[in-house]
């Protein structure tokens, strides 16, 4: 440890009222003895938010190295501002991450860099205006519709929410990019993203050791093929598109497919990559934390009766899903404070291009720099009972409180998530959707146990009974 926050740089957010014992949400507990060469390596590749101990909790600054390499645990929200705002430049997508996702993403927005990544979000980023995210509002509530009445249909019985919202998320990514227009059979596409998904999850221990690309990583092996599935599907489904926008321009639904085709300076191939890549990164990750919304919801009673208060006394009021986000500040503080417990995507990983420094903290070229929101949003210094299920945290007058790199479910600077109004939006539709008539109650034996497979998820899914209210 080379540095120390001193108390005076601290930023613990105001003690914020909150109703009486909070729930403590479950996580695993920090280690606090080093775990060793091959402890390490056995803990990253099994689950890797369980590498890390006390001290990554409580310290603004963790300087240690892997495999000669140094690598610095950033907690400190000014040095986090430095590097992904202030000195973005000097920062690229770490190798490791990338020798992960690139096989499955190509030239994506998310695993692009340089040039490349530069044009590719100047044509991507007026797709997602707000003008046109705000389009997307119908869809997403007509799809949230959709899952209300099949899961009504299931009062009384026990299922797996975080199945349910991953169907849900998939059901509106669908509607929202495809408008349903797609090259199979509903069925046949949603197994196929699925198999896709569950081959984009894994770490390789020869990643974790940097070993040349040359040596195959057998568990990704086993997912070349129905990725090349997945992939002819989606190059299918463009194809289709492009023949009908040929044919009227303007009769094409106004979606993600048919924006990606009418934008500036994307090839054929770059659009198949994005949207695998919108797949990929804006599924999952918002399936995720609705079904830990669920979860601690179930876990807080007074806080779920302030959220369904809240639905019953607004939504009636409403003429359109378009203002729900606006108009819900306790449903959108609940999520919020989900995505602050259950960050989904846990690290955001850089590779430092030249030597940095800032205040006292020495970045030397090539460390691997790592900015850790599973770290930050439970730090001990930044959060008052960081553990604990707050949502007020996030209530209107409360959030100004807050530092802005303390908080980064979407990251920050630059790489910003480009789809996180889209998520926000969607996530607070689905739940003032599903919440006014549905209850669910969490109905495990025990706690969760938390893991990370790219997002931070439950290990067996998350049992839930539904009953109507
Ligand atoms: C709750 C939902 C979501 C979360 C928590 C999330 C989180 C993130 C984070 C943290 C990053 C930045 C990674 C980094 O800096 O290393 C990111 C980037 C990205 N996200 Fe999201 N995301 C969500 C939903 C979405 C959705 C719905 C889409 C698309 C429809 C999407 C598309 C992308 C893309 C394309 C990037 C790469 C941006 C770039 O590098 O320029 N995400 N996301």
């Amino acid at each position: 440890m080379s540095n120390a926050l001193h108390a005076a740089d601290t930023l613990v957010s105001p003690d914020v009222p909150s109703r009486p014992r909070p729930f403590r949400a479950p996580a695993p507990v920090p280690h606090s003895e080093p775990l060793g060469f091959f402890g390490f390596l056995k803990t990253a590749s099994r689950n890797p938010i369980e590498i890390w101990g006390t001290r990554a909790f409580k310290e603004p600054y963790i300087v240690g190295s892997w495999l000669g390499v140094p690598n610095i645990v950033v907690n400190d929200p000014k040095a986090v501002r430095h590097l992904l705002v202030d000195n973005a430049k000097n920062y690229v997508m770490q190798p490791l991450r990338q020798r992960i996702l690139r096989p499955l993403l190509r030239d994506g927005l998310l695993t692009a860099e340089g040039q490349l990544w530069r044009r590719t979000r100047k044509a991507i980023a007026p797709i997602f205006t707000p003008r046109h995210i705000a389009g997307f509002t119908e869809p997403m509530a007509a799809r949230s519709q959709k899952a209300q009445e099949r899961l009504s249909g299931m009062a009384g019985q026990t299922v797996d929410i975080s199945h349910e919202t991953t169907l849900l998320t998939f059901d509106i990514l669908q509607a929202t990019l495809f408008s349903d227009d797609i090259a199979s059979e509903p069925d046949a596409f949603a197994r196929s993203t699925s198999d896709f998904l569950g081959s984009m999850g894994r770490v390789d221990p020869l990643d974790l050791l940097g070993a040349p690309d040359f040596l195959p990583r057998f568990r990704r092996m086993r997912g070349r093929k129905s990725m090349n599935y997945f992939r002819q599907l989606i190059a299918e489904t463009i194809e289709k598109r492009k023949r009908q926008l040929d044919r009227d321009p303007d009769g094409a639904p106004p979606d993600l497919l048919t924006l990606l085709l009418k934008a500036d300076g994307l090839s054929r191939d770059e659009i198949e990559d994005n949207i695998i890549t919108f797949i990929g990164a804006g599924h999952e990750t918002t399936a995720r934390s609705l079904a830990w919304t669920f979860y601690l919801l179930s876990q807080a009673p007074d806080e779920r009766r302030m959220v369904e208060e809240e639905i019953d006394r607004v939504v009636p009021t409403l003429d359109h899903p378009s203002q729900y986000l606006d108009a819900l500040p306790r449903t959108r503080a609940v999520f919020e404070e989900s995505m602050r417990l259950y960050p989904p995507a846990p690290s955001l990983n850089r590779t430092a291009l030249q030597a940095d420094q800032f205040n006292d903290l020495t970045i030397p070229a090539g460390s691997t720099v790592l900015i850790m929101p599973w770290l930050i949003h439970r730090h001990e210094m930044l959060w008052d009972r960081p553990d604990h299920f707050i949502p007020d945290r996030f209530m209107p007058g409360n959030r100004d409180a807050l530092d802005r790199y303390q908080y980064l479910p979407f990251g920050v600077g630059p790489r910003i998530c480009i789809g996180a109004s889209f998520a926000l939006q969607e996530a607070v539709i689905a739940l003032a959707v599903l919440m006014r008539d549905l209850r669910f109650d969490y109905d495990g034996r025990n706690q969760p146990n938390v893991v990370q497979r790219i997002t931070v998820q439950p290990e067996n899914g998350l049992p839930m009974k539904i009953s109507r209210r």
